[in-house]
Order: C-alpha cells, then structure tokens, then sequence
C-alpha cells in the first residue's frame, strides 16, 4: 500500500495526517502553539515553536499508525496565509513571524494605495490591500526595524520554512505567493513593479513553482529528526484555503466552501482571474492547474467562540456550548453580535472595527451570547457568498467545513442566514488531506487532482435544508446586522484610537 503525509501549519496548532491511496486517513496527530501578542494589534509566533510542533506530530504520526516511513511516496504542506517568516543567508530566523491576523499596519496600507493607487493595485494583484499581508508586513519592518530588515535573504511563507526545514531548499509556489500582495496574479510572476517602487528588494522573493512541483526530498538532518527515510519527496504544496478546497472537493466553477475555522472563509473555483473592482473580496491563483480562486475573509470566525469561552465563559466543553445554543431560537431574541474582535475583511477592509453585542436586555444569558456569537459569525460569511454571487460567480454546491461543520446547530444556523442547501464535509482534516493529494499527483500517484478528489473526498450526499421561518427571521436579523456596522463605524474608529 501507498501512503501520503499531509503537514496543515494551522494558526493554533499544526495537525498531521497520514492517508492511504484510496483516501482512507490512517493516523493523524496535532501539537499546539501560541500566538504572540507584544502589543495591541500585534500577532506573531515563533517559526521554531511551528518547526519543533511538525517534528512532533510527525513522529507521532509515524508511531500511532506504525506505518513505516518507506511506504510514504510524499509529503505535501498547506500553512496559514500571508504571513512572513525572515530569514538570513545562513536560513535562520531573523525575528518572530508576523501572522496573518496582525493589525498593525494600517498606515502602511494606507501609504500603498496612495502611492500606486487602488486601480493600479486591484489591477495587478486582483486584491485589496490588507493589514497581515507580506508586502505591509515587510514595509513595517524596514520602517520599524532597520537592523533586521537588511539582514533578510528571503521572505517566505509560513509554511515555506517548514519545506526549508525538511528539503533544505528555499522556493515558494503560485497560492501562497499570490497572497502576498506583491504578485501578479494574473500572469503568476512577482510584481517588479509593486516590489521594486515601495523600495523593497525583489531578489528577497524566491522562485515561485506550481503546488504539485516537487521541491526537494528529506534531508539526513530531516529524517535523523523527524523519522522520515531521507530522499522521500516533498511537493511545494499551497496556502491552507487552497488545500482545504481539494480536501473538500471545491475544484470546479460552482462549489463553494464555507470554513469556520479560527477565521471564516468562503471560498470558490474561477476559470478566469476574475475580482471585484470594489476590492472586497480576494481573487488568488488557485492550486487545481488553470484556475484561479475567490474568497471572502472574515477575521473571527471560530476565534470569536472561543473568546466568549475562554475569556466570558468558564471553559465550557463543545458539547455544552452546542446544547446551550440550541435552547435558544433563531434570532436571539433580539441580540445580535458584531464578529470583529480582530477588526474585519470582507467586506470592509477595516482593521479598525470592532466586536460588539447589540440588543442585550436583563433576560439575555449565556446561551444566548453563544448562539448570537454563532449567528454573527455566519451574517459575515453571508456578506461574502453576496458579493461573490454579485460578481456572476456561479454558485452551486455549498459545502461546510473547519470546526463549524463539526456542530449540527452551527450548520443549521449556516442553512438559515444563507438559505441554502449546506453539504457537510465528512474529510476529517481537509487541509491535511489536500496536501496529501497534492502530494500524490507530485509524486505520479494519481493522474490530476480532479482523478484524486474522486478516489479521495467524501461529501455527505443528504444537505441541511434551510428552514423558510428560520430564513425569514434571519433576512431581517441580516439587514440590522449590516446597518450595526454602518451606524457604529466612526464609533469603532474613535474607540480603536483609545
Ligand atoms: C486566508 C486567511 C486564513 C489564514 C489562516 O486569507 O487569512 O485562511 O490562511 O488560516
């Protein structure tokens, strides 16, 4: 038998998977980080806590499964987006990463559109400019931090250093460089001219290759730690939303997957570089060959639960939170939560919104602060498939997937403020999984992704169907939900100020 090793670098923990041909998973293991918090709207980790958290799980891995580590035929990466790992000529960290749901670089945001303009920048990357993403994040560090800043080689991927660790090799490939903000995502090289007119260093990008190029193999270093034969093979692999759309099957125009992860995303296939000239949602090479994706992002999706659980609530287990939401009606009588903990993307582009409970009164309690925080998780993803829908993306096939498809009440909330027909993804790490059949098709294993996806991924065949009086309520709950943030925006700005 034939096996496949999938590597998910997630936000709060690195999950590894091992699958068999036919797609059966035969082990998987997770090891768990921190994020860094130095400052207000700061977020960073540490590459070495990722690094010594896939050593982890992959010995584990190897061990609770007792497969032998001949039999895996590849290796494949997905990582969080956007984020910058600095390295030096020697391939050491020069300072922590600056994540993806990092906020502090509003005004260099801002100082990008206004030297080379909206147009110019929607144009060339199909995307808006965002707080977190590589191209602010770097700026920063060359204003902030000149001593570390000249002393950087390459910018990479979060997930591109976990490659470096394993191959010895730097590169990148097509996903995660198209969202970095300094690629043109249309012809798939790196901007000269973005890069180059900001004052920043274009052989500080490395080579961009396809996801299921093979990189590289183990190193004796690598398999010495990791347990791994050395020469195993190793694809360039693709950013989590990528390789979470392969291991739920969104590979076509028409199939939509809605994430609730720590962030929320709804994401689509593209047959043309297609974006929103409102710059709302992003438009990103995607990993399934000639295609391109489309998303809308929103900040807290998973992370604004377990906020109100760790930091509101007393640690309840999942189960318990599930069932209290469930006593309460659709609606929440009348409270209604703004998910913004982080400010917010899609639609606004506001690092500087903010969450908010409206509506509360004496006989609102617990139960009802939860399942608010789970309605306005979903309103904001609504905002996502309306614009996608707006721009004449086909959209046929909605599946559900990240810790919000494991709850049946979050998928019926899901089903009613969406009105639609909501597929549960029965893959149990879909991004590992999406690795691993990247891998694969590196590694001849399967023909194309598509050959693979069909041996591969199960989608439940019976969808949640919306409920026509939960849909009513929530059409009218949606409208006041879009209104909040209107009518609260200056007063989010002023209150971010303090
Ligand atoms: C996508 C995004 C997240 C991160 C973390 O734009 O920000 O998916 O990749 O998972």
């Amino acid at each position: 038998m034939s096996y496949l090793l999938g590597i998910d670098l997630g936000t709060s923990s690195v999950k590894t998977v091992i699958m068999d041909s036919y797609g059966t998973i035969r082990g998987s293991a997770a090891a768990e980080y921190d994020i860094l918090i130095p400052q207000k709207n700061f977020a960073e980790q540490n590459p070495h806590h990722w690094w010594k958290a896939t050593i982890d799980t992959i010995q584990n891995v190897l061990n609770s499964s007792q497969i032998h580590g001949k039999d895996i035929k590849g290796i494949g990466i997905s990582g969080q987006m956007h984020g910058i790992v600095l390295i030096n000529k020697d391939y050491e960290i020069i300072r922590p990463s600056i994540i993806w749901s990092d906020q502090r670089t509003q005004v260099e945001v801002d100082e990008i559109y206004k030297s080379l303009g909206k147009e110019f920048i929607g144009d060339e990357t199909l995307n808006p400019l965002s707080t977190g993403f590589q191209i602010p994040s770097l700026l920063w560090v060359k204003k902030h931090e000149p001593f570390v800043y000249n002393q950087i080689y390459k910018v990479l991927s979060p997930k591109d250093y976990i490659r470096l660790m394993l191959i010895g090799e730097v590169g990148t490939e097509i996903t995660d460089a198209s969202a970095t903000l300094g690629f043109n995502t249309k012809s798939k090289v790196w901007s000269e001219k973005i890069i180059t007119e900001l004052g920043l260093n274009l052989d500080n990008f490395p080579i961009v290759m396809e996801p299921t190029n093979i990189a590289g193999t183990i190193t004796e270093r690598a398999a010495i730690i990791t347990g791994l034969p050395k020469g195993t093979p190793v694809v360039f692999g693709g950013g989590d939303q990528f390789m979470q759309a392969i291991g739920n099957g969104i590979i076509e125009p028409g199939q939509v997957s809605l994430t609730i992860g720590t962030g929320g995303q709804v994401f689509s296939v593209l047959s043309e570089p297609n974006y929103d000239r409102r710059l709302r949602t992003h438009t990103f090479c995607n990993a399934v060959p000639g295609t391109w994706s489309i998303m809308g992002a929103s900040l807290s999706a998973g992370l604004s639960l377990s906020w109100l659980n760790k930091k509101v609530l007393s640690g309840l287990s999942y189960k318990e939170i599930n069932t209290l939401a469930n006593c309460i009606n659709p609606g929440s009588e009348g409270l209604l939560f703004l998910p913004y903990l982080t400010g917010e993307r899609t639609p606004y582009m506001d690092s500087s919104a903010r969450g908010t409970f409206l509506g509360l009164v004496l006989k609102h309690e617990r139960a009802h602060l939860i399942r608010a925080v789970m309605e306005g998780v979903v309103f904001a993803l609504r905002s996502s498939v309306e614009i996608i829908e707006g721009l004449n993306v086909k959209t046929n096939k909605f599946v559900a997937s990240g810790g919000g498809a494991r709850s049946e009440t979050w998928l019926k909330i899901q089903a009613g403020i969406l009105n639609k027909e909501i597929y549960k993804s029965n893959q149990i790490e879909q991004a590992g999984t999406g690795a691993a059949i990247v891998a694969g098709v590196g590694v001849g294993l399967y023909k194309s992704i598509k050959e693979a996806c069909e041996t591969v991924i199960d989608i439940g065949k019976v969808p949640i169907e919306p409920s026509l009086k939960d849909v009513h309520i929530y059409n009218e709950m949606y409208e006041l939900y879009k209104d909040a943030y209107q009518k609260n925006k200056d007063l989010f700005h002023s209150l971010s100020k303090m």
